[in-house]
Formats: structure tokens, C-alpha cells, sequence
């Protein structure tokens, strides 16, 4: 029986073939992408640079002698790994479980590829176990957590966090999302609300599932 920190480790290192010389590299944020970012350094890749989704993953990167460049001095970038709290045979994903979510929008939305790296312990047939997070400014906290228990949803403030923008973060338990892309939509339409974790409109491209047999790799 392989761990599930063994099966994260061999889904961020499968992730490595679609790394070329001289990329512009997005990276993702959690415990799989440090994997991901180990195997990045030891292997000595000679990537352009790196593109980081959140201030710890930047940190992460210049700690293991990676180039970080700024999101907002490049216009594009060729390829993005990231983690994922769920993920369905769709590519549709629940992220922000690390509170990263609009960082790792940002960059899913610029990326050419989103390959998305996961252990089995993700891979659901529908979204909604996990608690999809929301970043909102704090001014429309309760308000928000108002409209989201109108789709069924139970609104739980996540006590003490800040995200790198200075916002807070309301997880959504009890949702059962059969329509990923329109319940992304109708949660970015309330006023106040920064992103939410659902990236179903920018699903992953790739995903690769680490499982007991081997890599799954499913492709859009
Ligand atoms: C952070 C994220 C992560 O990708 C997600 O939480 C998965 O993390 P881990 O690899 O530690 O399970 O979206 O905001």
C-alpha cells in the first residue's frame, strides 16, 4: 500500500515531462506543488524562470534557487502545475483549500496548459464533499454567506486567516454541485466576493491522479 504523501510525490513528479528549457513555469500552491518544486530544483531544470501562485510558494522558490518573475511582467505562460482539493473525470476542480485560490486563478486563466497533479484521495464524481472556499473582501462576508446558503450551502468563516490580498475566506459546506460552471458563475456575481475555488470555466487541462497502480493521466 503506497502512502498518500509517496502517491503526491509521484503525481507532482510525473508532472516534470511537460517541463521544457527556457519555460516560463506557473506554480500552484499546497503540499503536492512543494513536491513538485523539490523535483524542480534537484532535477536542475534550466526553466526561464518561475511564475507563483501564492507569497508561500514564492518563498518556496527562491528558497530552492528558482527565478520568481511577477505575473504582471509577462502575458502569458506556457504551463501551470497545481494541486487540487477535488477533481472530477471532467477536469473541473475545487482549489483554495491552502486559501491561494485567487492567485491560482489568475494564473490557470493565463496558462496555455493547467495540469492539474492530485493522489486518488481527489478524484470525486461530484464536487462538494470538500468545503469550496470563497475569498471576499470583508466588507460583504455576511452577505455572501447569506446568498451561498441559498444554494443549499452551509457558510463557515474560516477564523484567522488573511489571504495575501488582505481578504477573508468563507468555506461552503453541504453542496452537492452537479453544475460546476454555473454555480462558479453565480457565486462570482455577488458583490463583494474576490473568486471562488471552482475552476470549471478553466478547468485543468491534464490531469495526472498518482493511484495505488500507477499514474492515471486524463486529458480535456
Ligand atoms: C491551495 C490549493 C491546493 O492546490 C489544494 O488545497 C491542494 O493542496 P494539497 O496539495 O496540499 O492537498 O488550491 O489554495
Amino acid at each position: 500500500m503506497i502512502d498518500k504523501e509517496t502517491l503526491k510525490q509521484q503525481a507532482a513528479e510525473a508532472a516534470l515531462k511537460f517541463i521544457e528549457r527556457d519555460m516560463i513555469v506557473g506554480v500552484g500552491t499546497g503540499s503536492t506543488v512543494n513536491y513538485f518544486i523539490e523535483a524542480l530544483a534537484k532535477k536542475h531544470y534550466d526553466i526561464k524562470a518561475a511564475v507563483a501562485s501564492s507569497l508561500a510558494t514564492k518563498k518556496k522558490l527562491i528558497a530552492a534557487g528558482i527565478e520568481v518573475i511577477e505575473v504582471n511582467s509577462i502575458d502569458r505562460i506556457p504551463v501551470y502545475i497545481d494541486g487540487a482539493d477535488e477533481a472530477t473525470q471532467h477536469l473541473s476542480l475545487i482549489k483554495g483549500g491552502g486559501g491561494a485560490l485567487t492567485g491560482e486563478k489568475i494564473i490557470a486563466h493565463m496558462a496555455d496548459q493547467f495540469i492539474c497533479i492530485v493522489d486518488e484521495s481527489k478524484l470525486v464524481d461530484v464536487l462538494g464533499q470538500f468545503p469550496l472556499p470563497i475569498e471576499v473582501i470583508p466588507l460583504a462576508r455576511s452577505l455572501v454567506a447569506r446568498e451561498v446558503m441559498k444554494y443549499g450551502g452551509n457558510p463557515m468563516y474560516r477564523e484567522g486567516f488573511v489571504s495575501d490580498y488582505g481578504n477573508q475566506i468563507i468555506d461552503v459546506y453541504n453542496l452537492e454541485i452537479l453544475d460546476p460552471q454555473e454555480l462558479e458563475a453565480k457565486i462570482n456575481q455577488i458583490p463583494g466576493v474576490v473568486t471562488n475555488g471552482l475552476f470549471a470555466k478553466r478547468g485543468a487541462d491534464h490531469l495526472l491522479v498518482a493511484k495505488q497502480t500507477g499514474i492515471e493521466h486524463l486529458k480535456k
